[in-house]
């Protein structure tokens, strides 16, 4: 047994609660044109416009957990970890999306199962995490059902490969972000601004989401769960006026119920289908998709949480040549006296975590669930350095103890909560973001060959680890 400290614990989660971090491999593996590794969009999209990429750092380096996967899990380890999301690239895997396997990709992700588990780590994998192989998008991405079946071949393929010893896996993680910033807002590939286009791949992400369940299911892993990793954002209305209270059911219903409803439910809210239907905008689907869907829902929940969505009823009417944009149904609301992150910009709202879960307790079965991601990112976290080179980041660890006081009062209310994982393990390249805001409880020294060095935040969770609380 671990050693105690002699603190009392005034907040203790129930035994075996899964204490670690999470991840995806294009923010942390590097070697992007190594082991026989596939192109994928952010390889691509780089190579294309660096410029679009903070401090025009792409993803072919990143924190090189491929070279150096050892080393961060005895970090894991040390730091109190008994469980640790990544993801699998696919274009790693099987580098043109539908072809062969890659040896040498088979090689890598068991030697980084294997090297988990004889440190006392689970492995939770997760199969998708914003890495589209470019071969599968050239052919149309997630608006392509030959790319949903490309894909279900791929899941099976790893719960062949590697559900021998991985037992919690994930299809998706954030399945609403792609539609975001590749069909509506611009921040990932192919850039397209386009209402149908996103509304349709996202139906083929959940159609795509169904059919891994189902191959899961005929893959029959011993003790294995299958779920979906969804960032929910709680939506709330700036008064109780109908108007707003409106805008903030149409909001939670396109961001949050269109992925949460067909996940647990196993079908899509009646007044999701009547609004794009008013509007025009239902998706092209198949005969058998609407069983598909019913039959193949999840065993565990994993709830990404970062800040809510406050939104009010539109104040003026879109102009009707604008694209046409969730924002026709709301505004965006900046709550007077809101608390605010100083150093990212996005709002800390620490109950929006209790409300997720005392939904999911009250309206979806109380599903089993765990916080796949909460975390504080901080642009120029350098500066909190001291001389032995330790980050110093108390504000790290006020966040998440304020987080984990809801999470303990949704438990104690009778909320099904396994777990919860911080984004992230080290500080990791993020998207368009780059190297920007540092997530991390080990810091990773971009200028001196990315040396990790772990941060206090790090010692502090290695105890609330230990202790099962704080
Ligand atoms: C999460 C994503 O929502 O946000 C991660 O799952 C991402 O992939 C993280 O890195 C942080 O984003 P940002 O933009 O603050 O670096």
């Amino acid at each position: 047994m671990e050693q105690r400290s002699k603190q009392p614990i005034t907040y203790r989660f129930p035994a075996g609660f899964w204490w670690g971090s999470a991840t995806s491999a294009t923010q942390i593996e590097g070697a992007a044109n190594e082991g026989g590794k596939g192109k994928n969009i952010w390889d691509h999209w780089y190579e294309k416009e660096p410029h679009r990429f903070f401090n025009g750092v792409g993803p072919s380096t990143t924190s090189d957990f491929y070279h150096r996967y050892k080393e961060d899990i005895a970090l894991m380890k040390e730091i109190g970890h008994n469980s640790f999301r990544f993801s699998i690239s696919w274009s790693r895997l099987i580098p043109d999306g539908v072809g062969e396997v890659n040896p040498e990709a088979v090689r890598f992700y068991n030697a980084v199962i294997d090297e988990l588990l004889a440190s006392g780590i689970e492995p939770f994998v997760n199969l998708y995490h914003f890495d589209m192989p470019l071969a599968m998008q050239n052919i149309g991405g997630w608006e392509s059902r030959e790319v949903v079946d490309a894909y279900t071949r791929y899941a099976s393929i790893c719960f062949d490969l590697f559900g021998d010893r991985v037992k919690k896996w994930f299809t998706h993680n954030e399945p609403i972000v792609p539609v975001e910033g590749g069909y509506l807002y611009d921040f990932h590939y192919p850039n397209i601004v386009d209402f149908r286009r996103a509304v349709q791949v996202a139906y083929h992400t959940m159609i795509a989401h169904a059919k891994a369940v189902a191959a899961f299911r005929r893959a029959a892993i011993p003790d294995g769960k299958i779920g979906i990793i969804l960032n929910l954002t709680p939506s709330y209305p700036r008064s109780q006026h109908p108007a707003d209270v409106k805008a903030a059911h149409i909001a939670d219903l396109l961001f949050n119920r269109s992925f949460l409803d067909p996940a647990v439910k196993g079908e899509y809210p009646q007044d999701l289908i009547e609004l794009l239907d008013e509007h025009g905008f239902l998706p092209v689907t198949e005969a058998g998709d609407r069983e598909l869907i019913k039959e193949n829902t999840i065993d565990l929940l994993g709830i990404n949480y970062y800040q809510p969505r406050r939104v009010k009823a539109k104040e003026n009417m879109p102009n009707p040549d604008a694209p046409f944009l969730p924002e026709r149904f709301f505004d965006y609301y900046a709550m007077p006296g809101r608390k605010m992150n100083p150093y990212r910009g996005w709002e800390i709202y620490e109950k929006g975590i209790y409300d997720i879960l005392i939904n999911i307790k009250e309206k979806y079965g109380n599903i089993e669930c765990f916080i796949s991601e909460n975390g504080m990112g901080v642009e120029g976290e350098e500066r909190f350095r001291d001389e032995s080179g330790m980050i110093h980041d108390d504000y790290r660890i006020e966040f998440i103890q304020e987080h984990l006081k809801w999470v303990h009062r949704a438990i104690e209310e009778g909320a099904n909560v396994k777990g919860y994982h911080i984004w992230t393990f080290m500080d990791n390249w993020s998207w368009t973001n780059a190297y920007k805001n540092r997530y991390g409880l080990v810091a990773v020294d971009l200028e001196n060959g990315l040396k990790r060095t772990i941060k206090k935040s790090g010692y502090w969770f290695k105890s609330l680890a230990e202790n099962n609380g704080f």
